[in-house]
């Protein structure tokens, strides 16, 4: 039986893990974390994440082929295939802060694979690297070795996205192996290749050398984040010039060469990884002598942070230049549907705005917590992707801040509405009656394009949508 462990049960290698266990009944898969909360609820009926369909996933194969554990030395001593999927997040201080990558979580996984292995192993960053960490990693687990011990390193990153992973698991638009170019490597990539064979179709699985497998998934993240912050580009010129940007998108995206998705134009995008990806790309790039080309990826960056500003200063703008005391409530805060997770969400940056501005706000959405709220307006940027257990809770909360029960009592008594994310509820309020209940004139500001205006406007809403005519 083919034993995989996977160091960091997070986002990526906990549902990426549980799908393998479920497809590959003869592997026998350990996940493991230092984090004893996130190994406890996934251990529980609790998930530590919300996923669609990952509750049944879990529960088909937990207990049997999956295992979820804090002894992490004990499992990748045991393992032949150790996945690396920790957090690789922006680095806060020091040389490359604000830009390059913190492999500080990496760089301890690769020591301790070196220290406790006693037989050989394929290593395979499922992490978002540098390109070239292979590299590193590899003089990691070598120097450090003096047993002998053999580690072949494979680049396999993930390109699942969140609200979708199970999905995307299940069926990828492809799968991605990148090995050395020699006989051990190939080898290496085979037994890898071997494992997702077993659910998915031999011409998805596409292998290439390291370099190309690592730059690959920050070039794939660059191009998606790109597509959202031209058709946000956009956006600002046609509310400018009275075009429609659903109708632009839809006739652009209609060119079989564009194709039709990831087009929605949108208050921001967010999420732990298009920025953070990106920055990265924009430092290697820089440490390349390459200035031209950081600078070409650094406007997809600008752009997204101009779309978020530009939104609040509507919000002002629009209610006679202050929000001042004003009641603003919020409908969403994570950073898209069907994902309880606010890391990068669009959502804090415009209420930090309207905070700014002194308007007292209201949120509601259906799977963030007031702790998860309050911890994420009082926090540093970038200070949000080192593992929460190693984050003290913040002693201070946003007293302008208040988190409702749900869209109503969040509406009630506002000035204005805020749609930060496209949950599908919100598509389906019983707006006659937050109308009601609002202060006079009500305003929408619609930042994910989800409600009907020519609907609201006919019950006395002001709204304003993104790239849209008034
Ligand atoms: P995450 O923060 O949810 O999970 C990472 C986990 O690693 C945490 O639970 C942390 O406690 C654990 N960890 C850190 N250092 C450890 C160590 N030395 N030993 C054991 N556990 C350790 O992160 P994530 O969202 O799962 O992302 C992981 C990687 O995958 C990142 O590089 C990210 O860029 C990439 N990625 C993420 C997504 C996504 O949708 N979230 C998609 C594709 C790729
Ligand atoms: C993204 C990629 O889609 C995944 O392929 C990748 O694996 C992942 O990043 C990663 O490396 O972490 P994710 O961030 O989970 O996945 O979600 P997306 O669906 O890509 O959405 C990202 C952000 O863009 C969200 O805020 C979303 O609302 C926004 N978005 C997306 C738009 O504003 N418009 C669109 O048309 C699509």
């Amino acid at each position: 039986m083919v034993k995989i462990c996977c160091i960091g049960a997070g986002y990526v290698g906990g549902p990426t893990m549980a799908v393998i266990a479920l497809k590959c009944p003869s592997v026998e898969v350990a996940v493991v974390d230092i984090s004893v909360p996130r190994i406890t609820a996934w251990n529980s009926d609790q998930l530590p994440i919300y996923e669609p369909g990952l509750d049944d996933v879990v529960k088909q194969c937990r207990g049997k082929n999956l295992f979820f554990s804090t002894d992490v030395e004990k499992h990748v001593r045991e393992a032949d295939i150790v996945f690396v999927s920790v957090n690789t997040p922006t680095k806060t201080r020091g040389l490359g802060a604000g830009k390059a990558a913190d492999l500080t979580y990496w760089e301890s996984a690769a020591r301790m694979i070196a220290d406790v292995s006693v037989s050989d192993k394929i290593v395979v960053e499922k992490s978002t690297v540098p390109v070239k960490t292979a590299e590193a990693i590899e003089k990691i687990l070598t120097h450090n070795n003096s047993k002998g011990i053999k580690f072949q390193i494979l680049s396999n990153p993930e390109f699942l996205a969140e609200g979708t992973a199970i999905e995307d698991l299940f069926k990828p638009d492809r799968v991605l192996i990148g090995g050395r170019e020699t006989p051990e490597g190939f080898a290496a990539v085979k037994a890898l290749k071997d494992v997702y064979s077993q659910w998915v179709p031999e011409e998805k699985i596409l292998t290439t050398n390291l370099w190309s497998a690592e730059l690959s998934k920050l070039a794939a993240n660059a191009f998606l984040a790109q597509r959202i912050s031209s058709v946000n580009a956009m956006s600002a010129l046609c509310e400018a010039t009275g075009a429609n940007v659903t109708e632009v998108s839809y006739a652009v995206g209609k060119d079989s060469r564009i194709g039709p998705k990831f087009l929605n134009s949108s208050v921001g995008f967010g999420g732990s990884c298009f920025q953070k990806d990106i920055l990265n790309l924009v430092y290697i790039c820089e440490c390349n002598g390459l200035p031209e080309v950081a600078e070409y990826w650094k406007q997809v960056i600008k752009i997204n942070d101009y779309q978020k500003t530009r939104f609040v200063n509507r919000i002002v703008s629009s209610m006679f230049n202050t929000v001042s005391n004003k009641k603003i409530a919020v409908l969403g805060f994570a950073f898209k549907k069907d994902t309880g997770d606010t890391r990068e969400t669009p959502a804090i940056d415009v209420c930090k705005g309207l905070i700014g501005d002194k308007a007292r706000i209201s949120i509601y959405d259906p799977q963030v917590t007031e702790e998860q709220i309050q911890r994420d307006l009082t926090m540093n940027k970038f200070d949000w992707d080192h593992p929460l257990h190693l984050q003290p809770m913040s002693p201070t909360t946003v007293k302008q801040v208040s988190v409702a029960w749900d869209a109503y009592a969040a509406t009630k008594d506002a000035h204005g509405i805020c749609i930060l994310t496209e949950w599908d509820e919100f598509k389906k309020l019983d707006y006659e009656k937050v109308f009601e209940s609002m202060q006079k004139p009500a305003f929408v500001f619609d930042g994910r394009n989800v409600v009907d205006a020519e609907k609201l406007r006919k019950i006395g809403f002001i709204v304003y949508s993104i790239g849209k005519p008034l």
